[in-house]
C-alpha cells in the first residue's frame, strides 16, 4: 500500500467487515481523485488526472467523474471503495491502460467490454464508422445487404454499424481467438448477436472460399494493423506491454494486412461495392500508388478522408463494375 494512502487510512478510516460497505473513509471522491492524480503525476503516468478520475468514478459505480455530484461528491467514500481505488491505481502505476483496469470503454453510443490483449478502440475509428454509415445509407432498406469487417477486435466497428444501419448483416472476422470471443460477448451485451456472423479467420492465410460462401458483400471495412514495424518500439508502454502486437504491427510498410484485403476485396464484393480502410497518414498515398501498379485495376479510389486532427487517415475505394 502506498505510504500516503496508509496515512490517509490511519487518519480514521474504519475498515468495513468483508462484504459490507458501511465503513466510511472520511475521504471524498474529489480528495481521492486529487490524491491519486498527484501520485500518477509524480510517476509520469500519462493523463494523470483523467486516469485518477476514471478509476474513482468506476469504484463509485458512476459513469464518469463529472456525474458524481451533490451529496455523493461531498460525502466520504467507503473504506471498500478506497481500497478498490488503491488496487486499481497500483495497476495504473504498472502502466495498465484504464480501459483494461475498469474492463469497459465507450465507443460512440456503446459501452463495450474490454479485455487485454484485444485492441482498445481509438477515437479516430469512430470517424471510420461515420464514413461507412453515411455512404451505406441506402443499405438501410435492404434486408439482403451485408458488410464484412476484417479484424473486428472488440467488435466496436461492426457493432456500431449494426446500430446505425438497421437492416444490414455484418460478417466480422479476426485471426485472434481473444478478439473473436470479445466481439461475441459484446454482440450479446448489446443484443446484436442475431445480425452478426463472427468467424475466426486469417485473411492472409485461410482459404477465401470460407468467406465467398457467405455471399457477396456490399462493403468491406477494416482498421487493420497498420503501424510500420520500425515504429513499433516508439509506442507507449500501455500499448507495447498490454495490447496484442499483431493488432498493431502492419509489417515493413504497415500494409501487410491492407494489401491482403485489397487483393481479396474484389472477389468478395458485389459489383460497385465499397472498401473503407483506416491507415496512418502515409497510407492514403501509398495505397493509391499500390493500386496503380496492379495490372488488374479492379478497385478504384473514390476519396481519401482526413481525421479530426487533419491527418489523411481513411481510404474509400470501389470495385470497378
Ligand atoms: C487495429 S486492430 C482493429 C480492431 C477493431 N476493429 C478496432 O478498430 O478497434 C486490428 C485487428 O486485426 C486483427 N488481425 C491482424 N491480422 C489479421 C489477419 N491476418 N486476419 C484477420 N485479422 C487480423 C487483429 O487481431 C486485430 O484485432
Amino acid at each position: 500500500m502506498h505510504p500516503l494512502l496508509r496515512r490517509l487510512l490511519a487518519k480514521g478510516v474504519p475498515r468495513s467487515a468483508p462484504g459490507r460497505r458501511t465503513g466510511r473513509s472520511g475521504v471524498t471522491a474529489g480528495q481521492l481523485a486529487a490524491y491519486w492524480a498527484g501520485i500518477f503525476y509524480q510517476h509520469r503516468i500519462p493523463d494523470a488526472q483523467d486516469s485518477s478520475r476514471i478509476l474513482v468514478a468506476h469504484a463509485l459505480g458512476a459513469k464518469n467523474f463529472i456525474s458524481i455530484r451533490g451529496r455523493a461528491a461531498r460525502s466520504p467514500v467507503s473504506a471498500d471503495q478506497l481500497l478498490l481505488v488503491e488496487k486499481m491505481a497500483q495497476e495504473r502505476l504498472k502502466r495498465v491502460p484504464v480501459q483494461y483496469i475498469i474492463g469497459e470503454w465507450d465507443f460512440l453510443d456503446m459501452t463495450l467490454e474490454m479485455r487485454p490483449p484485444v485492441l482498445i478502440p481509438r477515437p479516430e475509428t469512430e470517424e471510420l464508422v461515420g464514413l461507412v454509415a453515411a455512404d451505406c445509407e441506402e443499405l438501410r432498406h435492404s434486408t439482403e445487404a451485408a458488410i464484412l469487417e476484417v479484424g473486428c477486435g472488440s467488435g466496436a466497428v461492426s457493432l456500431a454499424l449494426l446500430r446505425r444501419i438497421p437492416q444490414v448483416r455484418v460478417i466480422a472476422i479476426d485471426k485472434s481467438e481473444s478478439a473473436i470471443s470479445l466481439t461475441r460477448d459484446n454482440a450479446h451485451r448489446l443484443r446484436l448477436h442475431h445480425r452478426i456472423h463472427i468467424l475466426q479467420h486469417d485473411i492472409l492465410s485461410d482459404p477465401i472460399e470460407r468467406l465467398v460462401a457467405l455471399g457477396p458483400v456490399s462493403a468491406v471495412v477494416s482498421n487493420p494493423p497498420y503501424i510500420f514495424s520500425e515504429d513499433m518500439s516508439q509506442l507507449e508502454p500501455e500499448i507495447l506491454r498490454y495490447e496484442d502486437p499483431s493488432a498493431l504491427d502492419g509489417g515493413l510498410d504497415g500494409m501487410d494486412v491492407m494489401k491482403g484485403i485489397l487483393r481479396l476485396a474484389p472477389l468478395l464484393l458485389q459489383p460497385r461495392g465499397d472498401v473503407f480502410l483506416e491507415g496512418e497518414p502515409r497510407h492514403p498515398e501509398m495505397v493509391t500508388k499500390w493500386l496503380e501498379e496492379q495490372s488488374e485495376g479492379r478497385l478504384h479510389l473514390v476519396q481519401t478522408v482526413k481525421d479530426f486532427c487533419g491527418k489523411p487517415r481513411f481510404i474509400h475505394l470501389r470495385r470497378c463494375g
